[in-house]
């Protein structure tokens, strides 16, 4: 039997994902959003490209705002995109209030209906949307995961192979920390072909690209002009989702409840952890430097005062 995903928020991020989902196969899809109609839509147009990209999973797109979530149960992983997008000159921060009353009333519903799910969580701010989805479904700390190290990765690699004029299959990068502006982009566990990039490039080269990872999301907001990304964040929760129904044991950085780990406790943060069938299968402890570890925990401390206006600290 095919596994089951469903996608929560059929905006730009939740619609790329079930797309990608289905074009390759990876499971069942059911798309929700609140709006009549423009689900159903999207579910039926990607069921309808199956014969073209050779897939037979099935893509179902339904209306919630009836609150009917049946269609979604028993799905194995549920990925949650819904929520206000951030604008122009918006921080990931603004959104912190409007987008906790809409995660908090969809976890409510899914997790009625699947029980046993993993909780890919990626509507912003990531990590105190994520600790919502956690303190909400009181799910094992295993099973919920926030969608912001893959995406603020790739960033940073897309952005090395363009310094380097190399494959991006060449690089490897790591981004810890919160979502949000005091990332903590790692040099030195970013490599090109195996070589740490602090071999490679002048520091004034390697700070710009970190300056530009942690912008990175604001960057594309402004181009857009409405909206936020949606192509590599929906590419990033799918790496996430395939490793969890393919039990790969692979090792993203993801945002995760930590329990002591990195000297943070009771927050969720973007540490490497090992993604399998179980959610999170290991928490990796890499060692840091006091630089590198002072800005971990920076960036904690803007998530703990988000957590804490949402009375979850
Ligand atoms: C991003 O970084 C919107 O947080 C999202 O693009």
């Amino acid at each position: 039997m095919r596994k089951k995903v469903t996608v929560v928020g059929g905006g730009f991020v939740g619609s790329t994902a079930a797309q990608r989902i289905v074009d390759r196969e990876l499971a069942d899809v059911v798309l929700t959003d609140i709006l009549d109609g423009p689900p159903a839509g999207k579910g039926l147009d990607m069921l309808e490209s199956g014969p073209i990209t050779r897939s037979d999973s099935q893509a179902l797109g339904i209306s919630t705002v009836n609150g009917d979530y049946s269609a979604t149960a028993n799905s194995d992983v549920v990925v949650v995109t819904c929520g206000f997008p951030r604008k122009p000159g918006m921080s990931r921060d603004d959104l912190l209030k409007a987008n906790y009353d809409v995660v908090k009333g969809v976890v409510e519903q899914i997790v009625k209906h699947s029980p046993n799910c993993v909780l890919v969580v990626v509507t912003n701010p990531l990590d105190a949307m994520a600790q919502t989805a956690f303190k909400v479904s009181k799910f094992p700390k295993n099973r919920v995961i926030g969608m912001a190290g893959v995406l603020d990765s790739a960033r940073m690699s897309a952005f090395v192979a363009m310094e380097c004029k190399v494959s991006v299959e060449n690089v490897h990068s790591f981004v810890l920390g919160g979502h949000g502006d005091d990332m903590v982009p790692l040099p030195r566990y970013s490599t090109v072909a195996g070589i740490p990039l602090p071999d490679l490039l002048p520091k004034e080269r390697i700070d710009a690209i970190v300056e530009r990872t942690r912008k990175g999301g604001a960057e594309i907001v402004n181009l857009l002009k409405t909206g936020s990304a949606y192509y590599a964040p929906s590419a990033a929760a799918v790496e996430m989702v395939e490793a969890i129904l393919k039990d790969k044991q692979k090792i993203l950085p993801c945002a995760v409840y930590l329990e002591g780990e990195y000297g943070i406790k009771g927050l969720f943060v973007g540490v490497p952890v090992k993604l399998g069938v179980k959610g999170v299968e290991e928490i990796i402890q890499i060692k840091l430097t006091p630089e590198e570890n002072a800005a971990l925990q920076k960036s904690a401390n803007s998530v703990k005062e988000l957590v804490t206006v949402l009375g979850l600290w």
